[in-house]
């Protein structure tokens, strides 16, 4: 094999054009393309850049031509050459104009035949792309993706250490933290019997900086949850993760959505208006059943409930009067033509997913009213809905009725689903949204008890301190924001509570008692008797904010090397097993019933 010695390279393979005709240069790169034709080689060589095209000629050099006609798919070579105008040029390719007479060929590696191509849209599964996950990383489009990302992470250094931010690392051993979701757990040799968590997030200890007087803390992170994982969901992820001492809520909105002004300008030219639209929890849900909605289109929700209380229809007059519980509509305009009947079949299962016990619906056409429902309803009743739905001849209605969680969730996911359908979510625009006034706790679906919806240390708007001590606590929002695009939640924060009292009325709210405060966070709360500024914060998710600005489905796109559904890494084939000396060492057993699930579970692949 050669080596590059006395050869280096001048230009990289994307960046040459007709100013460099004439010009002696050396490109490295590998083998994307050869075609031969008799007496002429055409090599297209591609590196991180892009792609340019190389001749090799019997007539310039006989050397190199010999040696390029062996050449083979993903070869790494080093070419010297003569920059040359192009005869039949190629607009589709920045560097099209040209190509490079080569007048020396170096071989430095030579390749198998690769199981993925290295090509963008080649319909490879996403199993095999993961694999091999070092071939799929050179797609262009992979490149660009973290190449953006890279972008995005510089100018969030920029940006903050500019405003006095500084960037400071926080341990990934400690103990188990109080967020939601479960934590990945590390066995101690040292400390046989004891265990470190990975952070969830660095959410106690950027608090403990500000009551070190570091004043404003920033980190680009990884964080670890053992939780379901999702398109926008992975195991391990990164947040851009800040915190500020001395500030309110408009000031953390202030200072962080002007980085996103600053990050969308930059890398995608994208000029994002200030202040960012601003809408409380319930007017999100209230409007689009979500708290991430997605604000490209309307379809907005409709309540009608106050029209059918008293209605034939028993599915809506039960949901309209029972206090929990409300029937909701969207008006798809010009819709009615657009859902035959196995289409309304499909949107109907899809509510169903979100256990909607049905999908209502009404089609105003030109002919007079279409739907299965109308028989219930009284001509008042059918006009009084028309009307606060704002019907129009070719529009489709569509209702669900049940208790409101389900509705939000439910209808939420079909106007979603519809959208889709109808292609209303223009991929050109980024609307971005400040979702506030977060309520302060939430219900745990499998204890029924109540949580902190974002977590403990989160304030209450004042007005709502008081309802700590109360009954019902449903009702009590929590200064706590979360930044949404396009539909999804990039990122989160809160004003952090700093009041002793307050804390411990928290803790009493959610069941937490003196002795198991202490026990989880005893180090935050010691640190809180010693003078404590007011502090608030907020965290990006850097996956989601590079996956959205990419244009990409998922954030595997933007993740070097991300993991799968059951969390485990195709490529490096984490997790394993270990050996016995190892378990032995840490005092661990791996009990014989998960290690029977296991063998089912690899006897089954
Ligand atoms: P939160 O839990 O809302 O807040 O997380 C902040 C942001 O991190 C991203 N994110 C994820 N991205 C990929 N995969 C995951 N599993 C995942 N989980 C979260 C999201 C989310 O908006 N300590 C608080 C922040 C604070 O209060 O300052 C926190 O972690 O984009
Ligand atoms: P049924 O009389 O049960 O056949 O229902 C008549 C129509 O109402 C069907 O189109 C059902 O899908 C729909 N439906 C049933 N339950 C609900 C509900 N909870 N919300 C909305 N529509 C419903």
């Amino acid at each position: 094999m050669e080596n590059l010695k006395g050869l280096k390279r001048t230009h990289y393979c994307g960046d040459l054009r007709i100013a460099n005709v004439g010009e002696e240069v050396v490109l490295n790169g590998w083998v994307q393309k050869k075609r031969n034709l008799g007496g002429l080689v055409f090599v297209d060589l591609r590196d991180v850049r892009g792609i340019s095209q190389i001749l090799f000629d019997t007539n310039v050099s006989e050397e190199a031509f010999n040696k390029a006609e062996k050449l083979g798919s993903e070869y790494v070579v080093a070419v010297k050459g003569i920059v040359r105008e192009r005869q039949s040029k190629n607009s589709n390719m920045p560097t099209g104009d040209i190509e490079i007479e080569a007048t020396e060929l170096r071989v430095l590696s030579k390749s198998e035949t690769p199981p993925i191509y290295i090509k963008d849209n080649d319909n490879v599964s996403e199993d095999l792309r993961l694999k091999y996950r070092f071939l799929d990383l050179r797609k262009p489009s992979m490149q660009n993706n973290l190449i953006l990302r890279s972008k995005v992470a510089k100018i969030v250094r920029n940006y903050l250490t500019d405003n006095n931010f500084v960037e400071i690392e926080t341990p990934f051993l400690i103990k188990p933290s109080p967020e939601g979701a479960r934590d990945y757990l590390v066995p101690s040799r040292v400390n046989p019997g004891k265990f470190y968590a990975l952070p969830q997030s660095p959410q106690l200890f950027k608090q403990l900086l500000m009551v070190s007087g570091m004043d404003r803390y920033f980190q680009i992170v990884k964080c670890f949850r053992d939780e379901d994982l999702r398109a926008d969901r992975q195991p391990e992820f990164t947040q851009i993760d800040c915190e500020m001492s001395f500030v309110d809520e408009e000031d953390v909105m202030g200072i962080m959505e002007k980085m996103l002004q600053e990050i969308f300008k930059e890398v995608l030219d994208v000029d994002v208006q200030l202040p960012i639209q601003r809408m409380t929890y319930k007017e999100a849900m209230d409007r689009f059943g979500s708290d991430k909605p997605d604000t490209r289109f309307g379809l907005e929700f409709i309540n009608i409930s106050d029209i059918v209380k008293e209605c034939g229809f028993g599915v809506f007059a039960n949901a309209a009067s029972d206090e929990k519980g409300s029937v909701r509509g969207i008006n798809v305009k010009g819709g009615a033509e657009a859902f035959s009947k196995k289409g309304m079949k499909k949107l109907e299962e899809h509510a169903k997913l979100y256990k909607a016990k049905g999908l209502a619906w009404i089609k105003l056409t030109e002919a007079g009213i279409e739907s299965p429902i109308a028989k219930f309803f009284s001509e008042e009743e059918m006009n009084a809905i028309l009307e606060k739905m704002g019907a129009e001849a070719g529009d489709l209605l569509l209702f669900i009725a049940d208790k409101n969680v389900v509705v939000y969730d439910a209808l939420g996911q079909l106007r979603l689903e519809v959208g889709r359908k109808l292609d209303l979510m223009d991929k050109n625009k980024y609307n971005l949204l400040w979702v506030t006034e977060f309520p302060l706790f939430e219900k745990d679906e499998e204890t029924g008890r109540m949580i902190a919806m974002h977590h403990p240390f989160t304030s209450p708007l004042d007005e709502d301190v008081e309802g700590l001590t109360g009954e019902d606590k449903t009702n009590l929002r929590a200064k706590a924001y979360d930044i949404v695009l396009n539909g999804y939640e990039l990122g989160g924060g809160s004003v952090r509570i700093s009041n002793a009292d307050i804390q411990k009325k928290m803790f009493d709210a959610i069941g937490i008692s003196d002795e198991e405060a202490n026990d989880k966070f005893g180090y935050l709360l010691e640190a809180f008797k010693y003078g404590v500024p007011p502090h608030a914060g907020l965290a990006y998710g850097l996956d989601r904010v590079a996956m959205l600005m990419g244009g990409c489905d998922s954030i595997r796109e933007v993740i070097a090397f991300p993991k799968v559904k059951d969390a485990s890494c195709l490529m490096c084939e984490a997790p394993s097993t270990v050996d016995e000396k190892q378990l032995e060492e840490l005092g661990v057993e791996v009990s014989e019933t998960v290690l029977n699930v296991s063998e089912a579970k690899s006897g089954n692949e």
